[in-house]
């Protein structure tokens, strides 16, 4: 007979007091949160972009992106009707482009399926475009305050330190173990606040590293603390390292005007602009492969000119190693439907990735040094 799936039950350990553990944090929350634009009001599209926002990225950082979207795109209607360069352009910087790609395709689905407001149960909410169990629950809890777990990697720390928990973070199933625990501990009537309160002590007391246990307003409650061991919690599995690519790039000048192209709709940076950039395999020579990716991929000649620079970046399981060369432009019509040919000053109204503007800046300290000879 087949083995039937046992109910995860999970329960909090006996010596972790759960209510009032719970009342304290919020307590400490209410008077210590701090002012964030995105907490102005409970709108729950506004508190959806935070949470895409705040994915992998510094509170800090987010914020001049955050307030600038929302001058841009201030409703779900705004950011579905509006064409996907100038929302790729606001998120220019920021990184994890995909999130923006995401985040406009569901504003349309919650426009076209949902009339616009932001759909209020987990099973509507995570059929979104990029909406995962801790964005879902963010939502519901902030905006609906709903009692939904929001379990990211800064809750997972500061529970695995609260409860003494040893499993491995980098695991799934200690992310589902996690979300079992804290949905037993959210407070009645405050889950929003509750998750939030979490996401802060995370921010400002429970950090990676140096904890700060002796301001911190659950220090009583906390197990790992009581054993000495919060420094060695949370367990976390090593990432495999990123892959390195080698690459080059050519920055092709015809007369005043710079070759760029729009990249491919699918994979990595989909739809972000670069200067034409092509992988080196093997032991490949770097001009020739720059020679022939413009003549195959563009029809044009160009004379490969002096090594610009070396730039370096790297993505989630990817590190690029780009060697970058000034070409002029020598002849031929550019065949793709990608490429353009624009000025310095146009180079501003396209989205271009990091390891790209690395690229720009590069250039405008050659102009600059030139100019000084
Ligand atoms: N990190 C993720 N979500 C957050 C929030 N709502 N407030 C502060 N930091 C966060």
């Amino acid at each position: 007979m087949a083995k039937k799936k046992q109910p995860l039950t999970y329960t909090l350990p006996d010596e972790f007091q759960a209510f009032d553990f719970a009342q304290d944090l919020v307590a400490w929350y209410d008077s210590q949160k701090r002012d964030l634009p995105w907490r102005i009001n409970k709108d729950p599209y506004r508190i959806w972009v935070s949470e895409i926002m705040l994915q992998q990225t510094r509170v800090e950082t987010v914020k001049p992106y955050y307030h600038n979207f929302m001058d841009k795109f201030p409703t779900v209607q705004a950011l579905a009707d509006a064409p996907e360069d100038e929302v790729l352009k606001a998120w220019e910087g920021l990184g994890y482009y995909s999130r923006a790609r995401n985040l406009q395709a569901a504003a349309r689905e919650v426009k076209e399926q949902y009339g616009g407001i932001v759909p209020d149960t987990p099973e509507e909410i995570a059929k979104l475009k990029g909406v995962g169990p801790y964005t879902a629950g963010a939502i519901l809890s902030i905006a609906y305050n709903k009692p939904e777990p929001a379990v990211d990697g800064n809750v997972m720390r500061v529970f695995s330190r609260l409860l003494l928990m040893e499993d491995d973070i980098a695991k799934p199933a200690t992310r589902i173990k996690l979300e079992h625990l804290v949905r037993q501990t959210i407070p009645v009537g405050r889950a929003g606040d509750f998750n939030q309160a979490i996401m802060e002590l995370g921010a400002l007391v429970c950090l990676p590293k140096n904890p700060q246990c002796l301001t911190c307003p659950v220090f009583d409650y906390c197990l790992a603390r009581k054993e000495g061991v919060q420094e060695e919690l949370p367990v976390k599995g090593k990432a495999k390292p990123p892959r390195p690519v080698q690459l080059v790039a050519a920055v092709v000048r015809k007369g005043s005007e710079l070759l760029i192209r729009k990249r491919p709709e699918q994979g990595l940076l989909a739809n972000l602009w670069e200067f034409p950039i092509f992988e080196v395999k093997g032991q490949g020579d770097e001009t020739a492969v720059l020679l022939e990716s413009l003549e195959q991929e563009h029809g044009i000649e160009v004379e490969v000119l002096d090594q610009l620079t070396l730039v370096q970046h790297t993505f989630s399981h990817l590190h690029w190693e780009v060697s970058v060369y000034l070409c002029d432009y020598l002849g031929g019509e550019d065949t793709s439907t990608r490429g353009r040919f624009v000025t310095q000053e146009q180079l501003a109204e396209f989205a271009f990735p990091n390891v790209q503007t690395k690229i720009m800046e590069a250039l405008k300290q050659k102009e600059a040094e030139a100019t000084l000879l």
